[in-house]
């Protein structure tokens, strides 16, 4: 049977529809305006509409490598429309009917489902909450073994914000290093650390691994749909013949412009932006959760627009979150669809007045339960 996404068909839904839209973990996206000076918009608009390179455009492959200072080029590097399709294209390269994969929840769970949908034996593996959402490493070395085709991580995490130490990602890298197994890591929220301090790219520990990120969240430019894959040039290679099944290129404009994003100093700037808004929004947020006295448990993010909270109230969260769509137009996400039921992912990107109406809003709602 057919694997349905379901956060993603949740936030179709209703993104769009609700006044407060708490259900995004990107930051407040930025326009061109903001972005560009007159002058090198003059020249988008000048710009003739071909077909890009099915691969992305040179000028970005390079600026996007050095993002991963080393031994990665452009070589190592190929374009995609959004770290969706990169997280597609990892998949439809490398599992096959009956491959067994380990995939480290909760996450994206856009690669448990896809996993699923082409026929592979999916194995999962639990962050602690009790551990700060980091991995119980002896546990994942039970987990792990020479039939594991593809372990998945996601780092920084969606939807906790933990973050992996260089030692963890060593060890990990060791584990499927064992085994021969590929390693995917999702990294769209790396860059959006909230103390400023970068977290490595799993590129720099294992050869064996396919990185997928883009300019949706830390980058805050999701309407771009520009995301990459970082691999070895042999890999890229293999994606690249699935690539010219799917989309074939991504829209020559949003390379301009994302070239102008990775390219230093714009890219260390929007960073920083990122991170800072993080960091005031996630002050706004804790006091939000304080003032709930004990409703609550919550290991605050150290990456990424997102706060992943516990709770202590007697409804289920997918009910909890169409009762607060219905009632006060704000939107979450469920803890359900991530299997954690108990749970909500409250989006802590957005501007702070925004998110401050929002959660009085979720207050509000709370308080007409009972709590
Ligand atoms: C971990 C992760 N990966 C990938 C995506 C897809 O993002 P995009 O295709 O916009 O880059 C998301 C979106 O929420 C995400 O959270």
């Amino acid at each position: 049977m057919f694997v349905e996404f379901e956060m993603e068909r949740l936030q179709s839904l209703y993104e769009n529809e609700v006044k407060y839209n708490l259900s995004d973990s990107g930051n407040h996206p930025l326009s061109m305006n903001d972005l560009m000076s007159a002058e090198e918009i003059k020249e988008i608009l000048n710009m003739e509409i071909y077909y890009g390179y099915t691969t992305g455009d040179p000028k970005l492959l390079s600026a996007i490598a050095s993002w991963y200072p080393g031994e990665i080029n452009a070589d190592n590097v190929l374009v995609t429309n959004g770290s969706a399709e990169a997280n597609f294209l990892i998949g439809w390269t490398l599992v096959e009917p009956g491959d067994e994969v380990v995939m480290v929840l909760p996450n994206y769970m856009q690669v448990p489902g896809l996993a699923k949908n082409l026929g592979a034996s999916v194995k999962t593996i639990r962050l602690k909450e009790s551990l700060g959402w980091h991995l119980d490493l002896d546990e994942l070395a039970s987990v792990v073994n020479k039939k594991t085709k593809l372990l998945s991580i996601c780092n920084p995490s969606n939807p906790t914000g933990a973050v992996m130490t260089d030692e963890e990602m060593k060890s990990i890298a060791a584990i499927a290093d064992k085994h021969g197994a590929y390693i995917h890591s999702d990294e769209v929220y790396r860059g959006s650390e909230l103390d400023g301090n970068e977290t490595k790219s799993f590129v720099h520990f294992y050869d064996r691994s396919l990185i997928s990120c883009g300019l949706s969240k830390s980058f805050a430019h999701p309407g771009l749909r520009i995301g990459w894959l970082v691999a070895s040039p042999k890999v890229i290679q293999s994606v690249w013949t699935r690539k010219d099944y799917t989309t074939l290129c991504a829209s020559v404009i949003s390379q301009e412009i994302g070239t102008k994003i990775m390219t230093l100093p714009t890219r260390k700037k929007i960073l920083g932006r990122s991170s800072k808004m993080l960091r005031e929004n996630l002050v706004l947020f804790q006091d939000w959760v304080n003032s709930h006295g004990e409703l609550f448990t919550f290991v605050p993010p150290r990456a990424g627009g997102m706060a992943f909270v516990g709770y202590n109230m007697n409804i289920n969260s997918t009910e909890l979150v169409h009762k607060l769509r219905v009632e006060q137009s704000v939107l979450i996400v469920p803890g359900d669809c991530y299997g954690m039921d108990g749970y909500l992912r409250f989006g802590i990107g957005a501007n702070q007045d925004y998110l401050a109406e929002g959660l009085d809003r979720v207050s509000a709602c709370i308080k007409s339960l009972g709590y």
